[in-house]
Order: C-alpha cells, then structure tokens, then sequence
C-alpha cells in the first residue's frame, strides 16, 4: 500500500531529517525507515531499553508531519483499550431521554451511532481523515498477550477493523505503523514477516557521546565523554540491569545539574542511582568506583573489571547485534 504523505526522497535525506531533530541515527536505521516508508510496510524495532525506538517512531512523525498514534501494550490489553469502545454510561443517558417520544429500535440505531463509539488507538489510526497518514506507534508489544498479536496481525494484513453495528471500516491513507518490543518474549514469526525488521543495540561510544551532546547540551563536552565512556564501561560489568541510553543522559543531565564538568568519584558515587536502578547493581558498581571514574577519564575501555555479563535478567534472549 502506498501513502500520499511526503516521504523523504532518500535514505540520506532521512539521515539529515533525523540529525535535525537531534536524533542521532545511524545509516542502517536510516534504510529499515527509507524502506517500510517506501513499501508501505510496518517497522518493527526491537532493542534493549532505552536505545531509542520510542524516540525514533516520535522522530518519524515529525519528519513526515504527521500526527503521532500511540498505542502502549501492557499485559491484558483487550481491543475495548486498543480499538474501540461504546460509550455505556452516554447510551444509558440517551435512551433514558429518548424513553418517552421515540420507538425502540428508533433508539437502538441511534445509540450505535458514530457518536457514541469511544475511538482507541487502532481505530484512530485506521478511521483517519488526515491530510498526511498519521504514525501508529504500537509500543512495547511483547508486553502484549498472544491472542493480542494475533488480533494485530489481522489488522496491519489488510488495515481493516469490522464493527459489528456499523460494519467495516478500511485506511483511506494506511498509518506508518512502527512497533517497538524490548525482546522480554519473542513475538511470533507471522507478525514479524508483516514488517521490516530493525534491531537498534547499545550505542558505540562516538555514537553515545553525539546522544549526548544532542540532547543533555548543557553538559560540557568533557563530560559528556566521560559520562559516555562510563556508562559503556558499566555494560561490560556483569549487572542485573544495564544502564541504556536514556539512564546516560539522565545521568550526564545529573551530574551538569551538580556543576560537574568532568567526572569525580564523589559525584558519581551521589548520582549513580540516574543509572543503576537495583541495590545489586548499585553496590558492585561502588566497589569498583574510583577504579571506574578513573578508567572513564583516561576515555579508556581496556579490560572489564568483571566478566563481560550476558543476560542481565534471568530467561532474557541473549543480546545480539546488528541491525536490519
Ligand atoms: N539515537 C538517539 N538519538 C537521540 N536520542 C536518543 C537516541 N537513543 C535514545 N535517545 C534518547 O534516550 C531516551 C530513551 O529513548 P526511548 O524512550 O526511545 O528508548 P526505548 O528504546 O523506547 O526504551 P524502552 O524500551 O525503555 O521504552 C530518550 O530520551 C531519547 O531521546
Ligand atoms: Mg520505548
């Protein structure tokens, strides 16, 4: 399916669209988005937290002026939060003032009626009269249930959603449809065959510091390297949880907050809750910490200071790399 919205003509035109938004992304993201654009097809991002895939289906739709859909999944998401609802408590109200002066079935049709349909996400996306197709974020789906997945699958087939008092009703202008998932299980094959598939992993350091810079600029140049170069220092340690790149620029914004300019052990040992969120985590980083700070100013990496961990919480997939 094709769309009428202003698409960039390029993948380096996305490239430039992105940097002007201060979104640093790189060149195979920049394809995965110049592709599901061009084919009409839903881009399925998946990473570790907070490596950027919520910020680049925002990103997105500013690009293309578009407005934004977004639809969170959480466990026990049902189509009355995800598609549409009708409004009880306004039909109760309505046959109650009707009750007197029309028929029945007069007042049956009415209430389910357009006016009285409560519209989520998906139908909003679907049912949509805007001048440029907006972006449907469809947000963290492996918290989703199965039967859920299914029931999206059906919908990004053939952008259809059936009603069954007022019939179907099919996309106009087809959303840009942009899932994201954190891999805390693994989505089924038939909806990941629907989309053009991208996985966004932690950052290189020249990739982290640019975040920063872009986006915590009131931290000093020094610093945001340092920052940068201790959060990849962290995710060599074996952690429960890994610091991703919104704990960075929390932490970088942290630390600018208290004055720093570059790292100091005392500073970093009163911020490190900006980016180690367990008490474990938070007490083997402070064993190691003026050994840490130290590496981080030298902007060195060299030997971890544990084993290089893997799977930060128990049954996770194992991370992997590169992208799509
Ligand atoms: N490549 C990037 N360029 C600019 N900012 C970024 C980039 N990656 C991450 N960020 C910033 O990091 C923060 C976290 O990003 P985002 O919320 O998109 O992560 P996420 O992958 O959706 O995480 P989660 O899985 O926790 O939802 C945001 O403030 C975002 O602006
Ligand atoms: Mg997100």
């Amino acid at each position: 399916m094709n769309r009428d919205g202003a698409a960039p003509a390029s993948i380096d035109d996305v490239m430039t669209l992105l940097a002007e938004r201060r979104y640093i992304g790189d060149r195979p993201l920049a394809t995965s988005i110049y592709l599901s654009l061009q084919l009409g097809k839903p881009l399925f991002i998946e990473g570790e937290a907070g490596v950027g895939k919520t910020e680049a289906a925002k990103v997105m739709a500013d690009v293309l002026g578009a407005r934004l859909i977004r639809l969170q999944c959480y466990e026990g998401i049902d189509l009355a939060h995800a598609v549409y609802e009708w409004n009880y408590p306004r039909q109760l109200l309505h046959i109650r003032l009707l009750h007197e002066t029309s028929d029945r079935s007069a007042a049956e049709k009415q209430i389910y009626s357009p006016e009285f349909l409560l519209r989520r996400p998906l139908l909003d996306a679907i049912d949509n009269h805007d001048p440029v197709p907006p972006v449907l974020l469809i947000d963290e789906i492996d918290r989703s249930d199965e039967e859920f997945e299914a029931f999206l699958l059906e919908v990004l087939s053939d952008f259809q959603i059936s009603i069954p008092e007022l019939g179907t009703i099919t996309a106009q202008k087809p959303p840009f449809v942009v899932i994201t998932s954190n891999r805390t299980r693994e989505v089924h094959d038939a909806l990941k065959r629907r989309c053009l598939y991208h996985w966004i992993d932690y950052p290189s350091l020249d990739k982290e510091i640019a975040i920063v810079r872009a986006r915590a600029p009131e931290a000093a140049e020094g610093l945001a390297r340092e920052v940068a170069q201790l959060v990849q220092n962290l995710r060599e340690m074996e952690l429960y949880k890994v610091p991703g790149v919104a704990e960075t620029l929390d932490w970088a914004r942290s630390l600018a907050a208290l004055g720093a300019t570059s790292l100091d052990p005392q500073l970093v040992d009163a911020t490190l809750g900006a980016a180690l969120k367990y008490q474990e985590d938070l007490i083997k980083a402070r064993e190691t910490l003026p050994e840490l700070v130290a590496r981080s100013r030298g902007g060195g990496g060299s030997t971890p200071l544990a084993p290089a961990g893997q799977s930060p919480s128990p049954g996770a997939p194992p991370r992997s790399g590169g992208g799509g």
